[in-house]
């Protein structure tokens, strides 16, 4: 197990590729679309391909935009080196179909705050889309700093720009720019809210400043991409004696998902490095952990002691302990 999860089915509607590496995706849900509000996602069913066979894994996906009750929009960056995720649904045609959960939300936008400051690095713009568009309507302080590798790669820019106006900030890093958060914070009045979504080294910077800027940290709210290691993806070894398990994690496949096909129990909520449900006991690694997850603390991360096996990957073997007991 296990995240209780029910599925619906969806078509593919409409693609359309909003920069050189990322694909909007459209789907029309067959009973209809729910209604979702900012920062939500949804969970589908992707077929990762597994030699000659094609095995459906779990991936998630924010909504970008607005509900309008009929489609639901996501956007895949496609990742050569992601977990065979984007690959699979950069394959999709107009009429595939696919199954979705429901929104869901683990990001959701306050709307007391007295101010704002979205921050999006890469595709981690798709949450803060809708979080733009409301707080522009309703008139609320916010601004918006998005960090991209080229002025091609700033997704969605348009929809941003008209309704932030010159609230909206690039920081291209082949122009040599980048996010200085310290002197950002220190526009921000104070209690206001930080909303984040993009990679790790991203959010580790931010971290540091805000807490530097003695801010609670209660006050940054973040989304992560678990696609974004230390290391390039590459093949381990997994043994898990008590299941009498011996895998290799082929370096586009996830640790978790190769546990499920592998019949091992384990628990999930995320799937994204934030929940901690997913954490197993390390009984030992030879070579090194590549900690993916915002959820296990840095002591807990040097101590390789515990990993988040949604997201995070190893160089060389680990032996892993799973919840499961026989009695
Ligand atoms: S499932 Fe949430 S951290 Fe892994």
């Amino acid at each position: 197990m296990i995240s209780a999860q029910s599925w619906t089915e969806a078509r593919v509607h409409a693609l359309r590729d909003v920069t050189p590496t990322v694909r909007e995706i459209t789907l029309k849900p067959v009973q209809g679309a729910w209604l979702h509000q900012p920062g939500g996602h949804l969970q589908m069913q992707v077929l990762v391909s597994q030699g000659v066979t094609s095995r459906p894994h779990t991936r998630s996906y924010s909504l970008i935009g607005q509900p309008d009750g009929e489609f639901y929009r996501i956007a895949v960056k496609r990742l050569d080196e992601g977990r065979g995720g984007s690959k699979a649904m950069w394959q999709l045609a107009v009429g595939d179909r696919l199954r979705i959960s429901e929104p869901q939300n683990h990001f959701a936008l306050d709307l007391t705050a007295p101010a704002y400051l979205l921050v999006a690095g890469g595709i981690g713009v798709t949450p803060l889309v809708g979080m733009a568009q409301v707080l522009a309507k309703r008139d609320a302080p916010v601004r918006m700093l998005f960090g991209a590798r080229s002025l091609a790669e700033l997704a969605y820019l348009e929809p941003l720009q008209s309704v932030l106006k010159d609230h909206l900030k690039s920081a291209i890093a082949e122009k040599g720019e980048f996010i200085d958060f310290d002197a950002e914070l220190a526009k921000l009045p104070p209690k206001a809210l930080m909303y984040l979504c993009g990679p790790l080294p991203m959010l580790d910077a931010a971290r540091k400043a805000w807490t530097q800027a003695g801010r609670p940290l209660a006050d940054l709210r973040y989304e992560t991409f678990g696609s974004s290691g230390r290391f390039a993806p590459q093949a381990f070894r997994v043994k898990i004696p008590r299941h009498n398990l011996d895998i290799i994690v082929p370096a586009d496949h996830g640790l978790l998902d190769e546990l499920e096909l592998a019949d091992v129990q384990t628990m999930y909520d995320c799937r994204r490095g934030e929940c901690g449900l997913c954490a197993m006991d390390v009984l030992s690694v030879d070579g090194d952990i590549d900690h993916r997850d915002v959820f296990l603390s840095d002591e807990e991360k040097a101590s390789n002691k515990r990993i988040c096996v949604c997201v995070s990957r190893v160089l060389g073997e680990i032996t892993l302990d799973s919840a499961y007991r026989a009695d």
